[in-house]
């Protein structure tokens, strides 16, 4: 893992609480960057600052069916894949990042020319050298997103039971599915703590569509009473965002 934190009393949303992510930086020593840093995340996705990039590559990945274990991280749910997937990612530029977890915030955390939306889904990656690589999907209001669906039994047994774990047996990543044509793609951070830099993220331009019903479920099986898990915007700094179009 990349330093992830588990714990849920650790750090909290509420805004300007004692916990909140107005003080992150300062909790702990390990988190200075969450106050400090420069290139932070989420940031908004603003038309003028964005750059059309034909040379950066469809978005691809190469998945296949695998365990894994859904996880209440008391700030947010996460599906978390078994080690020695092998293979199963995404590559940018030349370097190949495996698939680990999935997890969801909602509302969304970036933004795009100032409007927010209704769920963000993280797909986090890491290279072999422990560099990582998120992509990322948003979501508005509509149809069931099918990915979700197939979690449903699962979400719905963490709810009810107050576990924090359920085992599933083989989720299909490819559901994810990726074949995005258009994203964002700029340099920015973890936005939960440590808040650590260097992460390469890729956002779908293209929304996905989730229903009311399936925000409550994620929302309810985290058992929490805050009801965002997503981190005010950062500063973009000097920061480039680049839009591939193909
Ligand atoms: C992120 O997307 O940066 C996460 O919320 C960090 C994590 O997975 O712990
Ligand atoms: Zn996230």
């Amino acid at each position: 893992g990349h330093g992830e934190v588990e714990d849920e009393t650790e750090f909290s949303y509420e805004k300007n609480g004692e916990k909140g992510p107005e003080n992150w930086g300062t909790l702990k020593p390990e988190w200075e960057m969450c106050g400090n840093g420069k290139m932070q995340s989420p940031i908004d996705l603003t038309a003028k600052r964005v750059l059309i990039d034909h040379n950066l590559g469809s978005l691809r990945s190469h998945y296949l069916p695998y365990n894994a274990t859904i996880k209440n991280r008391g700030h947010d749910i996460m599906l978390k894949f078994e080690g020695g997937n092998a293979g199963l990612g995404i590559v940018i530029n030349g370097t190949a990042y495996q698939l680990q977890q999935i997890h969801w915030h909602t509302p969304s955390e970036h933004t795009i020319g100032g409007r927010r939306f209704v769920l963000e889904e993280h797909v986090v990656h890491e290279s072999k050298d422990g560099r990582i690589a998120v992509v990322a999907f948003l979501y508005k209001l509509g149809r069931p997103d099918s990915f979700l669906l197939s979690l449903e039994s699962q979400l719905k047994r963490i709810t009810d039971t107050h576990e924090s774990e359920e085992y599933i047996r083989m989720v299909d990543p490819i559901r994810v599915n990726f074949e995005s044509r258009l994203y964002y793609r700029y340099l920015g951070s973890l936005t939960t703590p440590p808040c650590s830099e260097n992460v390469i993220w890729s956002i779908s331009k293209e929304m996905r569509t989730v229903t009311i019903k399936q925000l409550e479920l994620l929302r309810v099986a985290v058992h929490d009473q805050s009801n965002t898990n997503a981190r005010p915007l950062q500063r973009i700094n000097e920061r480039l965002v680049k839009l591939y179009t193909p």
